[in-house]
């Protein structure tokens, strides 16, 4: 007989977005005549950089000549990238990393959720609430005790550390969903204590480059000590329109050792390492070097343009729904922006108000966790006139 994983029996059926788009797909076809806007899920709307296009396309074109055709990439990543997210992403921000310490990969949420691979069931884990879905839903797949961080306009949005000892914390910053940040210091803390404590911080900064203020940091290595606690993901879906063609990276230090059971010293690389090579084939060629294109001083201009359309649409939502009287958090460093919910709605009610009477899509703050109740969230990623079109609308439905 099968026996399968029951862990799965408690989670529920649905993944978030799954659920929403069940939900917005029943009511499109329930009010086919409805122009519904979609400000849900985090996916991009602008076309994918110029820089990228044309590195993409001669790639395609080494594909179709016998003498330059690329078959299996390298399990961890070609070289022409590592170097160039080495130099990019970290030397330029003082960070020193080295090329066997970045692992590419299909993106942040293959590996945010693939990383449990690695980790013993009998970790105790922390996890900051509301939270991206996959930290959560992976870790009750595999049976381990969760605790749960919440961040509240009570708290600034700043966990507290755990009641009991964490082995392992997931932190994202800029978060997903509030769009909220840590300072260094703050950051710093937690690097702290998971030095003092032997714990792992798995570092999610998939939306790094929507910093815009100082003294937030864009790398958890920008913290003394952070090689020695902490694993960072990062992805290229936000930073440059790649959520289509899936390209990301991990990075595992070397300093980043523990003990086995029978007390001997077990790196996390090499256990990376091993896990990559036996479960992944690789980001196809044509993808990373797309993804090398986006550290090329035009590709640099041509995201960041992309990036600051993308922040402006931020600013409209935010300061929009601000003149509502709604109070609105994230949306400077991130591009989230998290409603409280007018008129003690819950989250989910609130869903149902904005698509039926508005046909906005957003996501519930409570399908992030339960300290995300009573919250909403919108997406800064969709195109300008949707935006606009849908803040007026919600003007016209919380002016009434
Ligand atoms: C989100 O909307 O939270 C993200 O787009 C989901 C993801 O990155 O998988």
């Amino acid at each position: 007989m099968i026996k399968i994983n029951e862990h799965y029996t408690e989670i529920g059926n649905n993944y978030l977005f799954a659920e929403v788009a069940r939900r917005v797909r029943e009511y499109k076809a329930a009010h086919p005549d409805k122009n519904v806007i979609s400000l849900g899920i985090g996916d991009v709307t602008q076309p994918i950089v110029p820089a990228v296009i044309e590195a993409i396309n001669k790639a395609t074109a080494e594909m179709s000549k016998a003498e330059t055709l690329r078959g299996y990439a390298p399990d961890f990543g070609y070289d022409f990238l590592v170097q160039a997210i080495l130099k990019h992403d970290f030397l330029e921000r003082g960070v020193q990393l080295k090329t066997s310490e970045i692992f590419v990969s299909d993106g942040a949420k293959s590996d945010t959720g693939n990383i449990g691979d690695i980790l013993g069931k009998d970790n105790y884990i922390a996890i900051t609430d509301p939270a991206y879905p996959v930290y959560v839903d992976t870790n009750k797949m595999a049976g381990r005790e969760i605790e749960l961080l919440p961040c509240t306009p009570e708290n600034d949005f700043v966990p507290s550390f755990p009641k009991k000892t964490a082995d392992v914390i997931y932190l994202c910053y800029p978060n997903n969903p509030t769009g909220t940040v840590l300072s260094k210091d703050q950051l710093k803390k937690w690097v702290d204590y998971a030095l003092e404590h032997k714990s792992l911080i798995l570092f999610d900064a998939a939306y790094e480059a929507f910093i815009s203020q100082p003294n937030v940091p864009h790398s958890i290595y920008e913290i003394d000590g952070a090689k020695k606690c902490a694993i960072e993901f990062r992805s290229f879906s936000k930073t440059a329109g790649f959520t289509g063609m899936r390209c990301g990276y991990t990075v595992v230090p070397e300093e980043l050792t523990t003990l086995t059971s029978k007390g001997e010293v077990i790196s996390l690389n090499a256990m990376w390492k091993r896990r990559q090579s036996t479960k992944f084939n690789g980001t196809a060629y044509i993808v990373q070097r797309g993804a090398e294109a986006v550290y090329t001083p035009e590709g640099q201009k041509q995201i960041h343009e992309v990036i600051a359309y993308y922040k402006e649409n931020a600013r409209i939502i935010k300061e929009e729904i601000e003149s509502l009287g709604i109070t609105v958090y994230g949306g400077i460093n991130a591009p989230y922006i998290w409603v409280k919910t007018p008129n003690n709605l819950t989250s989910w009610e609130f869903f149902d108000l904005v698509l039926n009477e508005a046909q906005i899509v957003g996501t519930p703050g409570s399908g992030f966790g339960t300290a995300g109740e009573g919250f909403f969230r919108f997406t800064a990623f969709g195109n300008r006139e949707n935006t606009i079109e849908a803040v007026s609308r919600l003007k016209k439905l919380f002016s009434k």
